[in-house]
């Protein structure tokens, strides 16, 4: 079916934190692609997208910050919002759940709903915490699990054996967020009866859209229709959100999965009177981008909630991304493990399209999959830079040279086969881009950009116009040849920035500016054609597409997420969904974890025997000890270590008086870079093990070892 627009959605981004390359990942940069794509193709596309601003997470993040709740989204709307424009993703408006807009527009929703009578009115008793004041979501109790007698077993569900559980099962519940026993309440919600769409949902998804969706959205969805839905509380106790428009509801706000995907109608309403066009006619093609947590929500309750209201288009295709992982570890916002996009472009300023095209060729489509720094470094350096930015500027390099900075002519006699193969793939390679767009495979269609200039520098070495033109008389003679060479590597040149535009919207304007062109150049139906630029016309020199990534740039990434990771603390929420298909359905489904729990403590990352080798451990006696002058921690050793006596300088004072560890044996690395403390040159270190309780203890072997003697 032909669709007159376009709709694209992006997942809202809730405003308790940055967003990190794996949102990019996940869903905004396969989103932009796709829209990029549609508008390149002059279709009548809308973007939309804006943070999510209500829900528990953000209460609690104001609590613990000890600011409100406004504040925060202020503070995380900016700096998200600053990211996705730096990083290029094009959204027609990037708006926000907390505007007098998505509040009106979200009631006048449940308003409906409620008139028509469809929800239904719960009392149900809740734990209630009274330091709080507030009424707690599962995730917020915490108590002994009654399967595994895990301590820190969570309301809906313990992390260490895996069983679904409710608040009640716990044995001695507390509370998350004040340590309080909570009590039971009495409270009221309104209920959408999920259950009476569930044959509806059947027919729409398993009858209708099973051959279109992705595999990993389809398999979540027929998991929750097999095991049957539930009603679904829409309403929360809570002062923050939309309030419930509705007498006898004070204290009561919209649940936020129920208001947040209406923002992206609300963001439609606020960028043009015609939104209803885009929202209400059965021409609108409907796209969610989410991740893979929001599958449930986007596939099943909104549709739900569309259909409930009626008048609405549904979603045509909801194509989800898995995870992606970051060195070899799940990100955790928490514990800072993640690398965050506003950080990333300071840290590389200008090289948003070097990101966009390692995030989207490896892209988490059908799996979870792994960022490193190391194949970052590998894909700009081996792929863009070599390939596509080698034959981009190699073509200019030589158009200048060789044919005096003006696109050379085709001359029609002395044009070869391979000349004609060279033409006839861009077409080829156009065809498959956009196949593979239009049916969400955006790795697969960077792949074939990339195959493409590939395929050009073949082309330009199989030719090689610069041994044609050795000596003046030499390239007299070639001319010719030569001139058909470049001119089929500049259109191609031309043709490369068309194709790679979706992906790599920086690199193709810098093209634009190289060739002289303007942008309108860009569209797609443009693609295929070999007079994008005119014989003769002159050409600017060539600008640096991409830059090589160096080494120490990527050891400084790995240093810099290693030192940022932090323990657990409270300061921290944890910013991603959990995944719903894991749990049971009413009311389970919880936006964060938050982490009052006491996590093991971090562990590093994986080192080699190589890193290992590189530490020199030798045994050392102390003969020496005495205090460091106005250092109230460090005491200065002197170790005999076999062939020498080494100053060692030591933050133990607090532990240890000197009288006592003389004779003692320790574990020395001994070839740490000497370091100055208080004026005494400290050489070495010695290792100590450091008690729950804080008491150290000295690692030494068990029987006395020679002196200097390696530990291996
Ligand atoms: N804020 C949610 C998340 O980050 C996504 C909301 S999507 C919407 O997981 F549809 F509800 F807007
Ligand atoms: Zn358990």
């Amino acid at each position: 079916m032909e669709y007159k627009r376009v709709l694209i959605t992006a997942a809202l981004p809730y405003a308790n934190g940055p967003v990190h390359i794996g949102h990019l990942a996940g869903c905004y940069l396969p989103a932009d692609v796709y829209a990029r794509f549609q508008r390149a193709k002059k279709r009548d596309v809308k973007f939309v997208c804006g943070s999510d601003e209500h829900g528990v997470p953000i209460t609690i993040r104001a609590m613990k910050e000890g600011i409100s709740p406004q504040d925060v989204v202020d503070k995380y709307h900016a700096i998200i919002k600053d990211s996705f424009e730096q990083m290029g993703i094009s959204f027609d408006i990037y708006s926000r759940t907390s505007n007098k807009i998505h509040h009106e527009t979200s009631q006048a929703f449940f308003t409906k709903l409620h008139k028509d009578g469809l929800f239904e009115e719960r009392a149900t008793e809740q734990y209630y915490d009274e330091n709080k004041d507030m009424f707690l979501a599962d995730r917020y109790i915490i108590g002994t699990c009654p399967i595994c007698g895990n301590e820190n077993a969570y309301g809906d569900q313990c992390e260490k054996c895996g069983s679904t559980l409710s608040p009640e099962q716990l044995i001695n519940p507390r509370s998350a967020l004040s340590s309080a026993v909570p009590v039971k309440r009495i409270t009221k919600h309104w209920y959408f009866p999920l259950n009476k769409y569930e044959k509806w949902l059947n027919e729409w998804i398993v009858n209708g859209k099973k051959d279109e969706w992705k595999a990993n959205v389809y398999g979540q969805c027929k998991s929750w229709l097999d095991s049957g839905l539930q009603p679904r509380a829409m309403t929360r106790d809570s002062n923050w959100g939309v309030p419930v428009p509705l007498e006898d509801a004070k204290g009561k706000v919209l649940y936020v999965w129920f208001d947040a995907p209406i923002g992206y109608i609300s963001a439609t309403k606020e960028l043009t009177n015609q939104w209803s066009d885009y929202w209400c006619s059965e021409d609108t093609k409907l796209v969610h981008f989410i991740g893979k947590d929001n599958i449930v929500f986007h596939c099943i309750i909104f549709p739900s909630m569309l259909k409930a209201h009626g008048g609405f288009v549904l979603p045509d295709n909801v194509p989800a991304n898995e995870f992606l992982n970051i060195e070899g570890d799940k990100v955790s916002t928490s514990r800072n493990w993640a690398v965050w996009v506003h950080e990333y472009i300071k840290d590389f300023p200008d090289q948003q399209d070097t990101l966009r095209y390692v995030l989207c060729a490896n892209a988490p489509e059908t799996k979870d999959n792994d960022f490193t720094w190391k194949d970052f470094q590998d894909r700009t350096n081996n792929e863009l830079v070599s390939v596509f930015g080698n034959f981009v500027n190699r073509t200019f390099v030589l158009m200048h040279k060789l044919c005096s900075g003006r696109v050379p002519p085709v001359h029609d006699d002395l044009v070869t086969d391979a000349d004609k193969a060279m033409v006839a793939e861009i077409a080829i390679a156009k065809q498959k881009i956009e196949d593979y767009i239009e049916n969400y495979k955006f790795r697969d269609g960077l792949f074939e950009v990339i195959d493409l200039a590939r395929k050009g520098n073949k082309y330009l070495q199989d030719n090689a116009p610069w041994s044609l033109s050795k000596t003046p008389e030499q390239q007299a003679e070639n001319q010719k040849r030569i001139d058909i060479c470049l001119h089929v590597c500049l259109q191609l040149t031309a043709n490369l920035a068309i194709l790679a535009n979706p992906f790599l919207p920086f690199t193709a304007n810098k093209m634009c500016r190289m060739m002289k062109v303007v942008e309108r150049m860009l569209e797609w139906e443009n693609a295929g054609k070999m007079n994008l630029l005119k014989v003769s016309y002159p050409l600017r020199a060539p600008e640096l597409l991409f830059r090589k990534i160096e080494d120490m740039e990527v050891a400084a990434q790995v240093e810099k997420l290693k030192s940022n990771l932090t323990k657990t603390t409270s300061a921290n929420v944890e910013q991603t969904s959990t995944d719903p298909s894991t749990k049971a359905q009413d009311d389970k489904i919880v936006e964060t974890k938050p982490e009052a729990v006491a996590e093991a403590p971090i562990k590093k990352a994986e080192i080699s025997i190589d890193d290992f080798s590189k530490m020199d451990l030798r045994v050392g006696t102390i003969m020496k000890a005495e205090k460091v002058e106005k250092a109230d921690k460090l005491l200065k050793l002197e170790l005999d270590m076999g062939d020498e006596v080494r100053t060692v300088v030591s933050g133990i004072a607090m532990h240890f008086k000197p009288e006592e560890i003389i004779g003692k044996q320790v574990t020395v690395v001994a070839n740490l870079a000497p370091r100055k403390m208080r004026g005494i040159e400290s050489r070495g270190m010695i290792l100590m093990a450091q008690n729950p309780d804080g008491r150290l203890i000295f690692v030494s072997p068990l029987e006395m070892a020679a002196a200097g003697s390696e530990v291996r």
